[in-house]
């Protein structure tokens, strides 16, 4: 399977349109070695061919027009995606639908939970509703339910529920449900070679270890190094954990996560402008690539 990552910063990107914050004002000013970033979403092919999208992100035209594979190359109008799976109703994972809807009816992929802030607070499958139309495919979160999509050739899908958090616009955004952030293990039916993928991860629950624990390939939330770093930065009165992101430092931290797993590939994804580990003279950054720790970036392509 080939993985491409076609955005790796949290909602906002990197740098962000009014932040000064010390990378994206270092980055605007060339004093800070780094690299832009737009928002997150990962395309996934098991044939090199037809694409499934995760995520559809507010940057999908520019992350389209850098991705030749999802062109049209076959017919008149025509695009490699054929299928899209939402990992949550968030504006940095949906606004993107908006862009696609000159295109057939989208094979699309949520839980119900998504599903319902979509056609509510985020009423975006609405909207569709009145251009290309959705196609939507209820997404099982059930213990090991494994499906198929359209496009999806050699691949296999399993969700698993995960604790991060609903949008601030979602029905039901202080009370959690199960399906409102999900992980995917994405494995390739002839290898059995798996990539693990959670770019939104706020608690590492039991019955996510197996996921983590067998996976060849993890990427997962990157968002923020330390809980209170936007707190610090005087940006925002919200820790980390408040929005359902995991820090990557301190004891539990996503780094004390990732440390004892087999994976041979291990890398943060949904990095947030305010992270210092997108400076890649960072102490942080250097710290990551001592416990073998990649940091995702526009234009990864990864084949397992
Ligand atoms: C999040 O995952 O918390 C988002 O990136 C927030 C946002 O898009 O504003
Ligand atoms: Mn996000
Ligand atoms: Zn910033």
């Amino acid at each position: 399977m080939r993985i491409r990552v076609l955005g790796a910063a949290a909602g906002g990107g990197f740098p962000q349109w009014n932040c000064n914050c010390p990378n994206c004002d270092g980055l605007r000013k060339g004093t800070v070695r780094a690299q832009a970033r737009t928002q997150s979403s990962i395309a996934v092919s098991g044939n090199e061919v037809d694409w499934v999208l995760f995520n559809a992100s507010p940057d999908i035209l520019q992350q389209i027009r850098g991705f030749p594979a999802l062109q049209p190359a076959r017919s008149l109008r025509d695009t490699g995606i054929r299928s899209v799976i939402l990992m949550d109703g968030q504006i940095d994972h949906t606004t993107g639908l908006l862009m696609l809807r000159e295109g057939k009816p989208l094979e699309l992929f949520c839980t119900d939970m998504v599903h319902e802030d979509m056609t509510t607070g985020n009423p975006l499958f609405n909207i569709l509703g009145h251009y290309c139309g959705v196609n939507w495919h209820p997404l099982p979160t059930a213990a090991g339910s494994k499906f198929e999509v359209p496009g999806g050739e050699h691949l296999s899908f399993t969700a698993v529920p995960l604790k991060s958090k609903a949008p601030p616009y979602s029905p039901h955004r202080e009370n959690p449900h199960e399906g409102d952030n999900i992980g995917m293990r994405i494995t390739d039916t002839r290898t059995g070679k798996n990539v693990f993928y959670a770019p939104g991860l706020g608690e590492i629950e039991p019955h996510l270890k197996p996921f983590l624990e067998q996976a060849d390939c993890v990427m997962v939330d990157g968002t923020f190094w330390t809980d209170d770093e936007m707190v610090r930065l005087g940006i925002s009165k919200k820790h980390a954990r408040d929005i359902g992101h995991l820090p990557q430092s301190g004891p539990g931290g996503m780094i004390d996560v990732l440390d004892p797993l087999r994976a041979s590939r291990k890398i943060l994804i949904h990095i947030n402008n305010t992270n210092p580990i997108l400076n890649e003279d960072s102490t942080e950054r250097a710290e990551l690539a001592r416990h073998r720790i990649e940091v995702a970036f526009d234009g990864m392509d990864i084949t397992l």
